[in-house]
């Protein structure tokens, strides 16, 4: 039987049941995301943070089909020193020990990353801000080395609309050491854990507007900067944090990333999702475009070979993160990830798993 003609029948079976949605064709237990992937040589994974440790169902979902572990939150600096240059380790220890039991490849994210930062670090002076910065990365690299084997070294660094300086994101390490802060958070990270893979995680290239073209650009150039410079840069991080009401060109992107990965990196898609804010109320079409623009998506950018993983930004509805921004309707249930909130597989899960089968082989 196709594809097409089971979900239909799912479909049809799913109206029956009162549940006015179109059905994934998989059910929960015949689809294995980062089986599929495997078999093309790509890696798949999700993010998540604590809530693992108290839902077993969101548990099992990620067992099942993350090979990568990205932990969300709990490695980021304020949620490890929010009231003071002390770390607590805590939630981080038991979510790496989650990831590891589960068979995951786990990356951290992120180490540098001027947004979300405590207040208390303004009240620092740029000698102490310097230290501190050098012994935040060592400590959580040493901690963790061997077992969280990616990092992301430095999050978004630019945000033209901040007018910065070369189009730099502000924020607290940036004022303090300016754009020189990026190639001495790879070289110092590179000191702390010489094994681990280290990436330049950055938001918008995938966005065919001025804001992403622009953020592509400055991209492109510091990337071909850090590698003149001989920094230890190993890949860099596209976040796809897909926007479907904003100008597309996934081919263009596409491109761009091939031309990227000639400069010597390997390339990751590391926050895959959909912003669903502005699609339609009605949730058949709404779920629809979600599916179909990560088709698109994924089928522009798998061919480049270089493009080594995909890592969800969490894979059930149940957790998006998008409820929590501040501009995202508020009555709207989010339908931004590729199973609903009951860890059913949808429709996007269907389009990501046919274009990761359609990918060629690395
Ligand atoms: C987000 C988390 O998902 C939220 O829970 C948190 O409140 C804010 O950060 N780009 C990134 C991620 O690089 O780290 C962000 O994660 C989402 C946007």
């Amino acid at each position: 039987m196709t594809v097409h003609r089971r979900r239909f029948l799912q479909g049809a079976a799913g109206l029956a049941a009162g549940l006015a949605l179109p059905a994934s064709a998989f059910s929960a237990e015949s689809l294995n995301l980062g089986r599929i992937a495997a078999q093309r040589g790509l890696g798949f994974g999700s993010a998540f943070d604590r809530e693992v440790l108290t839902d077993p169902a969101w548990a099992a979902l990620l067992t099942e089909q993350a090979k990568i572990g990205a932990i969300e939150n709990s490695l980021k600096f304020d949620w490890l020193r929010p009231n003071g240059p002390e770390a607590d380790f805590g939630v981080a220890d038991q979510l790496v020990d989650f990831g590891l039991k589960a068979g995951m490849r786990l990356r951290g994210t992120a180490l540098i990353w001027n947004d979300w930062l405590p207040d208390w670090l303004k009240w620092s002076s740029v000698t102490d801000r310097r230290k501190i910065f050098d012994a935040h990365i060592d400590e959580v690299m040493f901690r963790y080395a061997g077992r969280v084997t990616s990092w992301d070294v430095v999050n978004e660094p630019f945000f033209p609309m901040h007018g910065r300086e070369g189009g730099y994101r502000k924020g607290y390490w940036f004022d303090a050491i300016g754009p020189g802060y990026v190639a001495d958070a790879f070289r110092r990270a590179a000191k702390a854990d010489p094994q681990a893979e280290l990436v330049l995680n950055e938001a918008f290239c995938e966005q065919n507007d001025e804001l992403g073209q622009s953020v592509r650009a400055r991209l492109f150039d510091l990337v071909v900067k850090l590698k003149q410079d001989g920094v230890p840069l190993h890949a860099v991080g596209l976040q796809g944090h897909l926007k479907p009401h904003l100008p597309q060109d996934y081919g263009g992107f596409a491109d761009w990333v091939a031309l990227l990965a000639e400069q010597g990196v390997k390339v990751k898609i590391t926050e895959l999702d959909v912003d669903d804010s502005q699609l339609p109320d009605d949730l058949v079409e709404r779920d629809e475009v979600v599916a179909e623009t990560l088709r698109y998506f994924l089928s522009s950018v798998l061919p480049v070979i270089a493009v080594e993983d995909v890592v969800c930004w969490k894979l059930s509805d149940k957790y998006s993160w998008y409820a929590n921004v501040d501009a995202y309707p508020k009555e709207r249930q989010a339908r931004t990830h590729l199973f609903d909130a009951e860890m059913r597989p949808k429709r996007a899960a269907d389009a990501v798993a046919e274009a990761i089968s359609a990918s060629p082989v690395r």
